[in-house]
Parts: structure tokens; sequence; C-alpha cells
């Protein structure tokens, strides 16, 4: 069953959540919204972050295509304050797709050049220079370097693997991950030439160091434990902050919660048996790690997984299949892990994730989860692909415009799994919807014509 968010104003948004028994704060002031902050020694002129969003348009050899410069020349005329760039490979065989971004010193060039157009556009629309974060990745069990599956897995997944176990040469080995793990280190070097303001270690979405954080039952240094779980991820940022300059910020976007039981699921209780219930004190213990010991200041939180349980990742209205919960249910658990994060490492700086199901009222959480301290950035992803400028409108004129939000119709995500460059079909029509109809809605036909001929 689709459900919108077609609500006629606040009211009737607020009345459905008592419905639901849910409870979001919901702020009409957005002026919050607008207050700087420092973040380590950078700072951010806002609160409203763009989330990292593959376009899967980079060259061959991993540079900044075309469209990925036009993707972020409109980020950075929107006028958000942090804009967190998108997934990109530290090693090709990393990649999880023949377009994915990889920063070497090969590409370096074309990164600078890329960021530099980002300032330039920003100071162009009279905005603010915005921090930008690189999120530097290796896609573990999703890589398809060259656009061919070779996943690199921590452990054998029951669920993932459940039609299909694959062969375990597909689990990196201990001295495997030791030999990737320089890379981060070499990355964050890049990234700061390449003028970044920071790096984010990404450990989220069951990539692979999100998927070393669940490896109950993996042998070695990289699994049981709760240090040997973590190790590869306090190890990368370690080397990062080896590498990076004094005022480099290094982060991590992660995973509050994964939504699979364990042993195979982080941030899940681990009874009653079964339970995808959040349990966040390892999640906890571990954010209050690496803000002691390793001197994190800022993290993008976020839970889930966009390819097997995307409605907890990213509440939709259209997807893949009916979502077993309303979108609200969804948008309430990332604020509540987020919550429990602040209550227990306060001083951590955070963005929040998965609000844009929320239309027209994203602001409104936005300003809420803000003056409620819940969190210090609220993070719009699809919303920022279906409307670049959502951050200049909500700080100029108090609201976004009705008509070019995000519908969370998933067309963006079709066309990535269609092996496409991904973007919105319906707000960004001229560039996309040839491309939509060319990717998706022809291969379709193509394929159920080849259906009903057998
Ligand atoms: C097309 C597309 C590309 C994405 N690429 C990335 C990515 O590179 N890195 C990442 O951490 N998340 C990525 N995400 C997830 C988003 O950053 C975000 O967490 C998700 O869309 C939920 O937020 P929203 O409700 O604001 O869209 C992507 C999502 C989509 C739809």
């Amino acid at each position: 069953m689709t459900i919108n968010c077609d609500y006629r104003d606040l009211d009737a948004l607020r009345a459905a959540l008592a419905e639901l028994k849910l409870d979001l704060p919901l702020n009409e002031d957005l002026s919050i919204l607008a207050t700087p902050l420092a973040v380590g020694s950078r700072g951010a002129a806002n609160r409203l972050a763009v989330q990292p969003m593959e376009g899967c348009d980079g060259t061959e050899d991993g540079r900044p295509g075309e469209l990925t410069v036009r993707r972020y020349r409109r980020f950075a005329a929107g006028g958000a304050g942090l804009i967190w760039f998108e997934a990109t490979a530290v090693r090709e065989d990393g990649r999880a797709n023949a377009r994915q971004l990889l920063l070497t010193q090969e590409t370096l060039d074309s990164f600078r050049a890329l960021v530099d157009g980002i300032r330039r556009s920003a100071r162009e629309a009279g905005c603010p220079d915005p921090l930008v974060i690189l999120q530097a990745t290796h896609s573990g069990r999703y890589s398809r370097p060259g656009g061919v599956a070779a996943p690199r897995i921590a452990y054998h997944h029951p669920i993932f693997e459940a039609e299909k176990r694959l062969p375990d040469a597909a689990v990196m080995s201990d001295g495997e991950l030791d030999d990737l793990l320089p890379f981060y280190g070499e990355a964050t070097r890049l990234a700061a030439e390449a003028g970044f303001d920071g790096i984010d270690i990404k450990a989220c979405h069951r990539y692979l160091i999100s998927e070393l954080l669940s490896a109950f039952e993996r042998p070695g240094r990289y699994g049981g434990s709760f240090e040997n779980r973590t190790r590869f991820l306090c190890e990368a940022i370690r080397l990062a902050n080896a590498a990076a300059p004094a005022d480099f910020l290094v982060s991590s976007r992660i995973n509050l919660y994964d939504g699979y039981p364990w042993p195979c699921g982080w941030g899940v209780a681990p009874e009653p048996a079964g339970s995808v219930d959040p349990d966040l004190t390892e999640p906890n213990r571990l954010i209050r790690e690496l803000y002691d010991d390793f001197g994190v200041r800022l993290l993008n939180l976020t839970i889930g997984n966009p390819y097997s349980n995307p409605h907890v990742n990213r509440p939709f209205s259209g997807g893949p299949y009916d979502p077993p919960e309303h979108p609200l249910a969804g948008i309430r658990r990332h604020v509540s892990c987020a919550q429990a994060l602040r209550r227990a490492v306060p001083e951590m700086r955070t963005v929040l994730s998965g609000i844009s199901w929320l239309r027209g009222f994203a602001p409104q959480l936005a300003a809420g989860v803000v003056a409620d301290g819940i969190v210090d950035f609220a993070g719009f992803g699809r919303l920022a692909l279906a409307n670049p400028s959502f951050a200049r409108e909500i700080l100029n004129e108090g609201r976004i415009d009705r008509r070019r939000v995000c519908i969370t119709c998933s067309r963006c995500s079709q066309l990535m799994r269609a092996g496409s460059v991904a973007g919105c079909p319906i707000h960004d029509r001229e560039v996309y919807g040839p491309i939509y109809r060319r990717d998706v809605l022809e291969s379709e036909r193509d394929i159920a014509g080849m259906v009903s001929n057998d």
C-alpha cells in the first residue's frame, strides 16, 4: 500500500503522528537552522546538510564526470552548510560500479578541480563556503569494479546469501584487510590535497567496514570480540589521523543499527533470538572511544541497508516492496537512534539521515531535532536530488517549494540498480527523464518481452 506524505498542514501531520502513537519534534520556527556551528577547528555556516548521493556518473578511471560536476555545482549554489560528498572508492577492487569515483594520485587533479568548482559555485550564488567531506569507501559485498560483481565480504550472511552462498574466497582474509588499511591513509592525504575539509571513513549500509562491525562469528583479528570487530574502523581512522593536516576533519558515516538479528546485525538486541530491536550499547561504546581516543568530532548517523531493508534506511512511498511499517515509524527510528547516541556521547557533532519522505514538512523536523539538541545537522538525501536549492529556500523563505520535493518514488535508486546514472527523473526531468526511459522503462519492457516470448 502506498502511503504518501500528503498531509494538508502541520496539524494534520501531528494528528497522524498521534494516531500512530509516534512523537516527532516539529518546529514551525526554522530560524535555528541558520545558526553557524564550529566543527572541530572548522565551521559550518548553517545546520543543513546534503547527504552523500552517488550518481554513478564518473569516468571509467574514477574521475568526476560531467553529471558529477553538475550535481555538486547545483548543491553548492543551494546554500547548505555541509556537503557530504558521495561514496568514493579508495581502491579499484572496492568500486561499486564501473563509474564510481576513485581517488588516487592519478585522479587527484580532477577532484581538486571539482572542489574548487564547488567553492566557486557557492561564492557566485552568494552562498556560504560549505564544509565538504569526502566519503571514502570499499564496497565489500557490493563491489562491482568494471561493472562485474566481485563481492568481498567480512563473513557469510544468511540473509544476503539465502539464495546463493558466496564462495569462501569472497571472505577477505585478515591479511587482505591489513593490506587495504593503508589506502584509507592515502585517501586522506589525497582528500586534503584536493581541498576537502574532511574525510568520512565509511562504516554504513553493509559496505565492507559496516559489515565488519557485526562479524560476531568471524575468527581471527577482525571478528568476534567488540575490539576485533571495531579494529578495522579504528585502525583506518588512526591512519587517516596520521595522514591528515592538523585542522582536517576525520569523520565517519556510521550505522547505529542494521536491522538484522544477532549475530549478523550491529546495534541490534542479542536477545530474544531473532529480535531486530535496536540496542545501541555497542555503537555508543564505539563512538565514545572515537571521540575520546581518536579525536573524531563529527559523525553522519544512519541505519539499515539500502538493498535489503530500504524501509529502515530510507522510508519511502514507492519502492521495491510494501513496507511493513508506516514511513513515519521509520523516520522515528532514525530520530530515536540519534537521540540515544546524543545521550551517550553528547559532545559529538552529528547529522540526522532519512527524512526526505516528509516532503514539505522535512524543514520543520530538521528545526525540531536541532532545537531539541538531538542532532546538530539535518541531512537531506533524495530531497536534495529533487531540489538542490532546498537549503536556500528554507533559510530565505522559511519553507521549501512543495512542488519540488522528493516523492520518494525510488526512481533514483531504480536507475542505480539498472546500472545507469542516478538522479531525479521527476524534478530534474530534462536530464534524467530520457535516461530513466531508456535504462529502466525500456529495459523492463525488453525483459517483459523476453519473458512473454519464452
Ligand atoms: C541514488 C542514491 C545514492 C546514494 N548514495 C549514497 C552514498 O554514496 N553514500 C551514502 O552513505 N549514502 C548514499 N545514499 C543514501 C543517502 O545518503 C540517504 O542516507 C538516504 O537517501 C536516506 O535519506 P533521505 O531520506 O534524505 O533520502 C544514496 C541514496 C540514493 C537514493
